[in-house]
């Protein structure tokens, strides 16, 4: 049994993160930033000082860094405000691990890619096409060079129950809920990934002592209309409220990364099981739904 430190751990993945790491037997600490979460303790990633003075007196053995500001398009309107937290804050944490000789687990995106010939393995070159990508690539690369021991695990659209309720599949359920129109791009390809699922499998590695690169996402690549009819079926609402869009209609700030989507080879050969399908995974938040009661409403953003 060790000490795993997860940073970030009142977001979406990390929440999962205490519950895997707990789970397998780890003991467990977690920060949180603005959202406070009883039992977590308050950590900026900007201050350096802060950083290193927590991760001195925790002596973890693993520290996951699911901290970020992936706002997509937050982050190219702020490119500045936003590196502070996503490039200089990675490394204000991995001078901190280092210097206690634990391992990093970073987590990116597959927005390092350009999205022109997707799915991409962990040999392909990155190519970022918007500030979040570059953002994360500068952060890998960073990691890369000034580490021994990391893991960097690359995911995309992780959906799942969450505590801020800020998901795809959050959104949509209270859109339809409230007989309002959802318009979902049919040319923003990527796979579907479920949060306790994603959890489960790099905690897994970390216990299998695995280091370096691996693509952590559901196995089935889907557009977001097909994925969002998806959720509408297995949660039983009317698909008829969701409309097929082109991206370029959305008008977002950020250019997307459209052909995107990964390749999961590398880490199913070495995991216990297959990463979910995404049809299962919802199949799962219906289940957990019924049992615990009512949809949680969205966070506003
Ligand atoms: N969700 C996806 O679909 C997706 C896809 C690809 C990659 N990723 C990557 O996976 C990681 C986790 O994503 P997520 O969905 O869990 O994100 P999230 O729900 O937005 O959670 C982000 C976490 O980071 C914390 N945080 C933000 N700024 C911080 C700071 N300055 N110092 C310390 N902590 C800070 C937040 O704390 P508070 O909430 O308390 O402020 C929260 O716990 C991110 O690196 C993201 O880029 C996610």
């Amino acid at each position: 049994m060790s000490v795993h430190l997860i940073i970030g751990a009142s977001g979406q993945v990390g929440e999962h993160l205490v519950h895997q790491a707990s789970v397998a037997g780890h003991t467990v600490v977690a920060t949180y930033h603005k959202h406070p979460v009883v039992g977590m303790q308050q950590l900026d990633i900007r201050d350096a000082k802060a950083t290193e003075t927590l991760i001195a007196q925790v002596q973890p053995q693993v520290v996951y860094l699911p901290a970020a500001l992936s706002h997509v398009d937050y982050c190219e309107q702020y490119p500045e405000e936003t590196y502070q937290i996503n490039v200089m804050g990675v490394c204000n944490v991995l001078r901190a691990v280092n210097a206690v000789g634990a391992k990093l687990v970073y987590f990116s995106s597959d927005y390092v890619f350009d999205g022109k010939a997707g799915p991409y393995r962990e040999e392909d070159p990155p190519n970022p096409i918007c500030e979040y990508g570059r953002q994360k690539v500068i952060a890998e690369h960073q990691i890369a060079i000034n580490m021994y021991d990391y893991l960097i695990v690359r995911t995309t659209v992780v959906y799942g129950w969450e505590r801020q309720g800020k998901n795809f599949v959050y959104r949509l359920l209270n859109t339809l809920k409230n007989s309002e129109i959802l318009k979902a791009p049919v040319d923003q390809v990527g796979n579907p990934t479920y949060a306790p699922d994603l959890a489960k499998a790099v905690v897994e590695l970390i216990d299998l002592n695995k280091k370096g690169l691996y693509h952590i996402v559901g196995p089935q690549r889907a557009n977001r209309y097909e994925f969002a009819c998806e959720v509408a079926r297995v949660f039983a609402l009317d698909g008829d409220l969701i409309q097929p869009i082109e991206t370029f209609e959305l008008g977002q700030v950020a250019p997307r990364p459209l052909v995107a989507g990964m390749v999961v080879e590398k880490a199913e050969s070495v995991l216990s099981l297959p990463l979910l399908r995404y049809q299962d995974g919802l199949r799962i938040m219906v289940e957990q739904n019924t049992a615990q009661g009512r949809i949680p409403e969205a966070r506003q953003e």
